[in-house]
């Protein structure tokens, strides 16, 4: 098994809140980890790590090391735009950009541009109609909606439905290849069929990428992810195989939240 992220004694604070105390993981490639534990535990805040979203908060401050690919995400040198392309993330309520499905999946290849290398140098180009069209297409084929919207793309994002607006936020994702896909409560605005198709989609995008969930559902992190890590009170309390985490926890504490018996 190949490790995909290395976090290493990860501390957050938001101003004196000490939110992210010492955590050390690490995420398998090509699996899906299910983060789960009450609420404020820290889950979000961790996986704003992953992509750096927390630089965007004023009075956050993040210390620790967060490998990816040999590289730790928050050296000076790193651009941040290739972190937050390379490590997408999908929020909880779906969020179209309030332009048509074509455009909600376009948007972002069109900004990044082609990068190409002719005659030994590297250069930036604009993609081609056809181009953008083929990872329009294949992007919302992967997130499982194309054979829903192929005839209106031209409508607004917004006309979909909760379910189909998440997917489509999953297919804007993946329209500019990343590597690791962040899932923050992905299922909690939705229905559960749409929660279903979500959780089947999930566990098909793990054959490309690798998958962090953050899940209120203790039943959704044992339907779809391998492996399972618990927080508490900014704390990672355990982590493991899921099978081990829900049938044998090692810690009291885990036991305690998944038999339902903490606040
Ligand atoms: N933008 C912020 N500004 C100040 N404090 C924050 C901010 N975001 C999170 N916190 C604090 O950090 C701690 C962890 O919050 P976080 O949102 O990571 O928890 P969570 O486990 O995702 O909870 P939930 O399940 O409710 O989403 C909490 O004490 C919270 O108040
Ligand atoms: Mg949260």
């Amino acid at each position: 098994m190949t490790t995909a992220i290395h976090a290493e004694d990860l501390n957050v604070y938001f101003d004196k809140n000490h939110a992210l105390k010492g955590v050390t993981m690490d995420i398998n490639k090509n699996e899906v980890t299910a983060v789960i534990g009450p609420s404020g535990c820290g889950k979000s805040t961790f996986i704003r790590c992953i992509n750096r979203m927390n630089d965007l908060i004023t009075n956050c401050t993040v210390n620790g090391k967060v490998m990816v690919d040999g590289t730790d995400i928050n050296d000076d040198d790193v651009d941040v735009v290739d972190v937050r392309r390379r490590i997408g993330m999908v929020f909880q309520k779906p969020n179209p950009f309030p332009k048509s499905i074509y455009e909600n999946v376009a948007y972002a290849p069109r900004l990044h541009g082609i990068v190409e290398t002719v005659d030994g140098k590297v250069k930036r180009r604009k993609h081609t109609k056809q181009e953008l069209d083929a990872i329009v297409e294949r992007s919302l084929r992967r997130a499982a909606l194309w054979e829903e919207v192929k005839d209106r793309l031209d409508k607004g994002g917004m006309t979909l439905s909760g379910g189909q607006q998440q997917r489509l936020c999953i297919a804007r994702t993946l329209s500019i290849d990343p590597e690791i896909i962040l899932f923050d409560e992905p299922c909690s605005a939705l229905d559960p069929i749409a929660t279903s198709k979500i959780e089947d989609l999930l566990v098909d995008l793990k054959k490309d990428y690798t998958v962090v969930i953050v899940t209120h559902s203790m039943q959704q992190a044992a339907r779809i992810s391998d492996r399972t890590a618990f927080f508490y009170m900014g704390e990672m309390v355990e982590m493991g195989d899921t099978k081990q985490i829900f049938e044998k926890p090692a810690r009291e504490l885990t036991e305690q939240y998944i038999t339902g018996r903490m606040g």
